[in-house]
């Protein structure tokens, strides 16, 4: 593993005799050290990864999720000694619910139940919920604590780590938002068991992009019939997890994590968010950024798209200069110089749209393929 200058990183995978299961921990050195704790199982144990004595706890989920799993991660809660109360609120959840409306609903949630600094969040289920409560706890009373316990592949491979937290404002992804690291995230494998296929694959996009930033092994792994997701996911978050902790407020490097979103945002917004989930905009994002064998190879394992005909690339070169990675009239562009290489270079429009020009040949038809 690659560490920066007074960087360390350290990751276990403990079996656990008793229950024949492993555990991975995975520190995260940052101004707010905490702990990202997998494996299956775990949050029956949460007390063990997270301070609950002493405090009040809010757990944000959705509809869904809470129709799954809400009433088992009570019944955790009630187990353990001390806490001083706890309640949950309920979103409508999916990215059209990721707004002020549902922040306007956490924070009267943490009013009626009168959490103050020293109490705690708990955002319970995949990235949209992750994101909305841990902006809540970014802002409530100026700053509460919080954890994740994410409950789809995207959110443990992605959204949960890092500390990016936020609300889509009109047509802005993420318009409103800030950062604030979680006291502790805890991946209890066994809630990807009632996650639909699609979201499944849809969160592997994410997996892809990390194996192509810097860990290329990982894409001859991900090819397999039945691959094991702790090892999987675990790799991931710590590609995620060396590039965050070196530029935890993304000044620099941290752009690299966009490999594949430039092109990936702007086809969500074409499409108004409703015809692709974010991970496949993002595989069609990196077959425009990274063309490549092992990433159409794994792309395919999951049943991701590679590309959307219904869409001329170069109409998408406007949208793309509304990112929020834009310089002026110029936009910070990741492209990979070979898996495991990635590098970022600023393009003006007229290179993006010659870009666009050339891009998806493979998969098109007619003229210019
Ligand atoms: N903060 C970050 O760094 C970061 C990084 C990447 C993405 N994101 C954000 O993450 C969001 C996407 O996250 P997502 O893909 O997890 O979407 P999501 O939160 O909308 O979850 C997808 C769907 O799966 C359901 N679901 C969740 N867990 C489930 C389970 N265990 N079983 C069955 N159904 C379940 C949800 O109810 C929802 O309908 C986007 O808003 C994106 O902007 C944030």
């Amino acid at each position: 593993m690659r560490n920066g200058p007074g960087v360390s990183i350290s990751v276990g995978r403990i079996s656990s005799a008793l229950k024949g299961h492993s555990m991975t921990r995975i520190e995260v050195r940052t101004d707010n050290p905490y702990s990202i704790h997998m494996g299956r199982g775990i949050s029956g144990s949460l007390a063990q990864y997270a301070r609950l004595e002493g405090r009040r706890v809010l757990v944000v989920t959705d509809r869904r999720v809470a129709a799954l799993h809400l009433s088992s991660l009570e019944g955790v809660l009630d187990s353990v000694k001390g806490l001083a109360g706890r309640g949950s609120v309920i979103l409508p959840g999916g990215e059209t619910g990721k707004n002020l409306a549902a922040l306007e609903r956490v924070y009267r949630a943490l009013d009626e139940q009168n959490l103050g600094r020293g109490d705690l969040i708990i955002a319970f289920g995949g990235g949209v919920v992750g994101d909305i409560a841990g902006f809540a706890a970014a802002t409530w009373n100026r700053g509460i604590g919080f954890i994740q316990v994410p409950t789809t592949v995207l959110a443990m491979a992605d959204s949960s780590v890092g500390g990016k937290t936020g609300v889509d404002y009109r047509l802005r992804k993420n318009g409103v938002g800030a950062f604030h690291q979680p006291e502790a995230v805890v991946m209890d494998l066994a809630y990807l068991d009632s996650l639909p296929a699609r979201q499944l694959s849809n969160g592997m996009a994410e997996v892809i992009k990390s194996a192509l930033l810097a860990d290329p092994g990982l894409l001859g792994d991900l090819r397999e019939p039945d691959p094991d997701m702790e090892e999987i996911l675990s790799r991931a978050v710590r590609v995620k997890v060396d590039i965050v902790q070196r530029d935890p407020a993304e000044k620099g490097e941290r752009a690299l994590l966009n490999l594949g979103h430039t092109y990936g945002h702007a086809l969500e917004s074409y499409h108004r968010y409703r015809k692709w989930l974010h991970g496949e905009a993002v595989a069609i994002g990196l077959m425009f950024a990274c063309p490549c064998e092992p990433l159409e190879a794994a792309l395919r394992r999951w049943n991701l798209p590679m590309d959307d005909p219904s869409v001329e690339p170069r109409d998408l070169v406007p949208l793309m200069f509304q990112d929020k990675k834009r310089m002026g009239a110029t936009l910070r562009f990741v492209f990979l110089e070979s898996p495991g290489n990635p590098y970022i270079r600023e393009v003006d429009q007229a290179e993006l749209a010659e870009m666009a020009g050339k891009a998806f040949r493979k998969t098109r038809k007619g003229p210019g393929a």
